[in-house]
């Protein structure tokens, strides 16, 4: 038996059993609905003429305030749901006071289920985020949760999903859900590198706190980077 500190392996055979036995999201955005008056809601000015860049779990924003600053053409949208770093957050929006860069504190969930406009979004990031690792919460992990197809319908045709995380097996089972089951085309995958879609040349340090952590301590950090193709199958939403 597997000692209960190792992180979870990347298993195809459960990912398939997974997505074939997931049970109806109807409950879940049910309870969403609920939740949808305290819904962060994207300015109108975010959402036009400038392509939007939205970041979920963005911790206190340091990443997307700098990138805004080199994107002056991009608007950019930080989400963030914890309280201190939420609140830190929207201070550095603030502070910043750049036209194309907001910070809010909120749940990024029940934003994409209330609604952020189809085909509205040019880049998500997703860094670091939680992994989940107990069998019994995977649901939780980004790619087999519920707001997925939000998410995805969402993202322009032709958007692109950036996601990260010191879990390998994290980012293999991502790039397995968002190939097979949603027909993303996968355009990078394995141990983070420069790239021009990720930035990273610009933080050789890392792009966030996170990031910056697990490369100052030497430990190996993972990425998959996924575009939605122009024609995708529309069960995907169902
Ligand atoms: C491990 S931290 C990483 C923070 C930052 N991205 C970084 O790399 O330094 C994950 C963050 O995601 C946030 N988060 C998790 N679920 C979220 C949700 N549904 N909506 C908004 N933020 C969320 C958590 O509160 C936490 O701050």
């Amino acid at each position: 038996m597997r000692p209960q500190s190792l992180p979870p392996t990347f298993n195809p055979s459960r990912i398939e059993w997974d997505l074939k036995h997931s049970p109806s999201h109807q409950q879940y955005e049910d309870f969403f609905k609920e939740e949808f008056r305290k819904a962060p809601t994207i300015p109108n000015d975010f959402l036009k003429p400038q392509s939007l860049w939205l970041e979920i779990g963005a911790g206190t924003g340091q990443f997307f305030e700098s990138m805004a600053r080199l994107h002056p053409d991009k608007n950019l949208v930080a989400l963030e749901r914890d309280r201190m770093r939420g609140k830190r957050l929207a201070r550095r929006t603030e502070e910043a006071g750049l036209k194309n860069f907001l910070g809010i504190r909120g749940n990024a969930i029940s934003a994409l289920i209330k609604g952020v406009p189809q085909n509205s979004l040019e880049r998500v990031y997703i860094l670091y985020p939680c992994p989940w690792p107990k069998n019994s919460h995977r649901k939780h992990r980004w790619h087999f949760h519920p707001v997925m197809p939000h998410l995805l319908n969402a993202l322009e045709p032709g958007g692109l999903i950036i996601l990260a995380s010191d879990q390998k097996f994290y980012v293999e089972e991502a790039h397995y859900v968002w190939e097979k089951q949603y027909g993303l085309e996968v355009l990078k995958a394995g141990e983070i590198s420069a790239h021009p879609l990720n930035a990273l040349e610009l933080f050789p340090g890392g792009r966030t706190k996170f990031e910056r952590t697990f490369l100052d301590q030497g430990q190996p950090c993972y990425e998959v980077i996924v575009k939605k193709p122009v024609l995708i199958d529309p069960s995907i939403f169902t």
